[in-house]
């Protein structure tokens, strides 16, 4: 069992001088929500999320390694430029710094050198859809390569884990976007090889049902977050429900593991639902509480609901922090839904925007 020395770097065994990597990185929808979590980003419960295939960040991260006299203060600070699509972003600036200092007893590396880094998203920024998973997912990829590169002998599960940990200290459930097509994040008795510290690939059997999962991302409000999911994290550890919502995440979890095996998607719907909503209920009575669902929200869940009762066609919602609704399904109805969106669903998106996405594999590396 891995413990968080596991991944302080000892000592570098091959000197780089400059170089560039390029990393994507899939945004993910979870279906067992994190919601809740303690000192350095440990999840409060486990969760289990699709791993997305279309909504990703690329991220290129170009390096080359400082030359100073040793006593230089310089010497000793973090040294980066941010880009977003190509052009300088100096607002995303400090959430980086914080990221590196978070993460520099574990890669002391870092200091060595100078990096541009330059990164965009395939989604439209402010869509609602929070690039924060992805792109720290994507960040950490390619540090991971730098180190890699100062460390050739590692091996390959180590460079994954430690890209998935590195990324968790980014946000917290960035760690489950390193991997695909179904990753666990959080100790559970009865999954396998289970962290707190970096997610890991769902260790089990998964039912043909789960093959190609589709997942239709509903834009309904893509205003600013009311609420940063820090101070909603926050809002767990006074709340009066909290110890039974972490205890319920474990059940569900359980639940959902022998779903993946049979395959049967009444439960696993009722499961996925039950989540968002819960998810939400916790908002609405912590704390302060807050209200992220609009109004459209509510129709789409109403619309889907009374279209499942009518056709039995095996699709259900799911919801972030926000107000969007992700619709997930089964490949083999795709047209069917699809159709059903653009019938009753578009009215109630902004603009009508609505982005298919499919489960996929996780992070790639570009160059
Ligand atoms: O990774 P964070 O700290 O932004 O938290 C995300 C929490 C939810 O998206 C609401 C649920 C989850 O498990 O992804």
């Amino acid at each position: 069992m891995l413990s968080e020395q596991d991944f302080i770097v000892n000592d570098n065994t091959t000197s780089v001088e400059k170089g560039t990597f390029q990393w994507s990185a899939p945004s993910n929808i979870a279906l067992v929500k994190y919601w809740g979590k303690k000192e350095n980003q440990i999840p409060a419960n486990p969760s289990i999320s699709f791993t997305l295939n279309n909504c990703k960040t690329i991220t290129n991260l170009a390096f080359t390694k400082k030359h100073f006299d040793k006593l230089s203060v310089t010497n000793n600070r973090f040294s980066f430029d941010l880009l977003f699509e190509g052009k300088p972003k100096e607002e995303f600036k400090p959430k980086i710094q914080k990221f590196f200092e978070r993460i520099d007893v574990y890669c002391p590396y870092l200091k060595d050198y100078h990096f541009t880094i330059d990164t965009e998203n395939t989604f439209p920024h402010s869509s609602g859809i929070a690039s924060s998973a992805s792109g720290m997912a994507a960040l950490a990829m390619n540090i991971m390569s730098l180190e890699k590169a100062l460390n050739p002998t590692m091996t390959n599960q180590f460079f994954f884990q430690k890209a998935s940990f590195l990324a968790r200290l980014g946000s917290g459930s960035a760690c489950r976007s390193i991997k695909g097509n179904i990753v666990v994040w959080g100790k559970h008795a009865e999954i396998e090889g289970s962290s707190d510290l970096f997610g890991v690939e769902f260790p089990a059997k998964i039912h043909e049902n789960f093959k190609n999962y589709q997942d239709t991302i509903l834009l309904v409000d893509k205003g600013e977050k009311q609420v940063s999911s820090t101070i909603g994290h926050d809002l767990m550890h006074n709340h009066p429900f909290a110890e039974q919502r972490f205890a319920q995440a474990h059940d569900n979890l359980a639940k959902i593991k022998i779903i993946f095996e049979t395959g049967n998607l009444d439960e696993f719907i009722q499961i996925v639902e039950s989540e968002a909503l819960t998810l939400h209920a916790m908002m609405m009575t912590s704390l302060p509480y807050f209200i992220l669902m609009k109004p459209n929200t509510l129709e789409i869940i109403n619309t889907i609901w009374k279209f499942r009762n009518e056709t039995n066609i095996p699709i259900c919602f799911t919801l972030d922090a926000g107000a969007n609704v992700h619709i997930l399904y089964p490949e083999n109805v795709r047209e069917h839904v699809l159709q059903f969106i653009k019938d009753e669903l578009v009215g109630y998106c902004q603009n009508g925007n609505y982005i298919c996405d499919t489960i996929g594999n996780g992070s790639q590396i570009l160059t």
